[in-house]
């Protein structure tokens, strides 16, 4: 039986990447230009800017991805592209390549949700991780908890009714002067801090008990910084950085684990770029272990922004039939 190969293209954000994905989980290439030193100067990503790299960028990654899996455009059987959620700009930039390629190579068109590519990057590195199962997807626009039923078929449990996970480490890491991206600053030098050291809240909504919230946290920590401003004392930054952390990872874990219980899945996953943070998969797995159930979580490179992921979730996809018309275009707001 032939291979089938998949040329993905991931443009939502502030990377610029292409990966060849062979058969649905063997990653043949994985490009990414990352623009973070670039949005650094303004201490987040500016969606302008971001376009504008992305448009400068783009061939030269696809042509790199192409080399490395050492293939041609005539070899693939479809191209895969993150058309939503996330900067519109930027999005547009991966879609008008994807439908340029596609068109021009006469190969179909496969339009992926990036969420569904955050949730796929768990299949590449273990082979045995079907559906169904529950994962945690913990990145910078998105926090949910979402029960995988069936390769292309969710259903969304629990999302954030504010600010998203990573959201919250860029903005708290940004307020004690870590700079950005805030996530792994944060994990770096919680190391150095006491995670019991302040005690910041834990949101629980009631009447939605896998809902997360992260405003209160995040503003309960800029009241800590003000007061001690204020009384002209000092502060730890490894301390608050530690123990902001830890009450994030309190919730993900309580909440993830209460649906694991609830739904009864004996596997659960983590995916997108906070699942790379060393206490929240520290904690998971142990919460895991006590409960019997295997926990899957993608290395690190998988976890960020990466087409490779795109490529795997285009081509189950593609497998089940999805196909896009030239009239294909990005959605910021895209729903799983
Ligand atoms: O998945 P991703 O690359 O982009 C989105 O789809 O949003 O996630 C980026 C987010 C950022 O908020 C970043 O601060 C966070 O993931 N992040 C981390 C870590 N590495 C990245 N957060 C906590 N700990 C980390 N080690
Ligand atoms: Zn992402």
């Amino acid at each position: 039986k032939k291979d089938t190969l998949i040329l993905a293209i991931e443009s939502s954000c502030d990377e610029t990447a292409a990966s060849v994905v062979k058969n649905g989980r063997e990653i043949l290439s994985n490009i990414i230009s990352s623009q973070i030193a670039l949005h650094t100067l303004y201490g987040g990503v500016v969606p302008e800017i971001a376009s504008r790299k992305h448009i400068e960028k783009i061939n030269q990654v696809i042509e790199e991805a192409l080399k490395q899996a050492q293939v041609t455009l005539e070899d693939i059987d479809a191209v895969g592209v993150t058309y939503g959620p996330g900067l519109v700009g930027a999005l547009l930039v991966g879609v008008a390549e994807a439908k340029a390629i596609a068109y021009a190579a006469k190969k179909p068109l496969v339009g992926v949700h990036h969420i569904e590519g955050h949730i796929a990057a768990n299949y590449i590195e273990h082979p045995d991780l079907e559906p169904p199962f529950l994962c945690l997807v913990v990145s910078g626009g998105h926090t949910h908890l979402v029960h995988v039923e069936d390769y292309g078929k969710f259903k969304i449990i629990g999302r954030t009714r504010d600010d998203a996970a990573g959201e919250a480490f860029d903005k708290v890491a940004r307020a004690i002067g870590l700079g950005y991206p805030g996530g792994p600053k944060i994990d770096k030098v919680s190391r150095e801090g006491n995670p019991e050291a302040i005690v910041f809240p834990r949101a629980h909504i009631e009447e939605a008990p896998y809902d997360f919230s992260f405003s209160g946290v995040k503003s309960a920590v800029l009241n800590y910084i003000n007061g001690c401003k204020m009384k002209g004392e000092e502060y730890s930054q490894a301390d608050i950085a530690a123990s902001f952390q830890k009450a994030v990872t309190d919730v993900l874990v309580g909440n993830a684990m209460h649906a694991v219980e609830e739904y009864g899945d004996r596997k659960f996953a983590i995916a997108g770029g906070v699942a790379s943070n060393s206490a929240l998969r520290a904690a998971m797995a142990e919460a895991c272990k006590e409960k019997g159930v295997e926990f899957y979580y993608p290395s690190p490179i998988y976890c960020t922004d990466n087409a490779a992921m795109i490529g795997v979730a285009a081509y189950y996809e593609f497998m089940n039939g999805t196909r896009h018309g030239w009239d294909l275009n990005a959605v910021p707001n895209l729903k799983l």
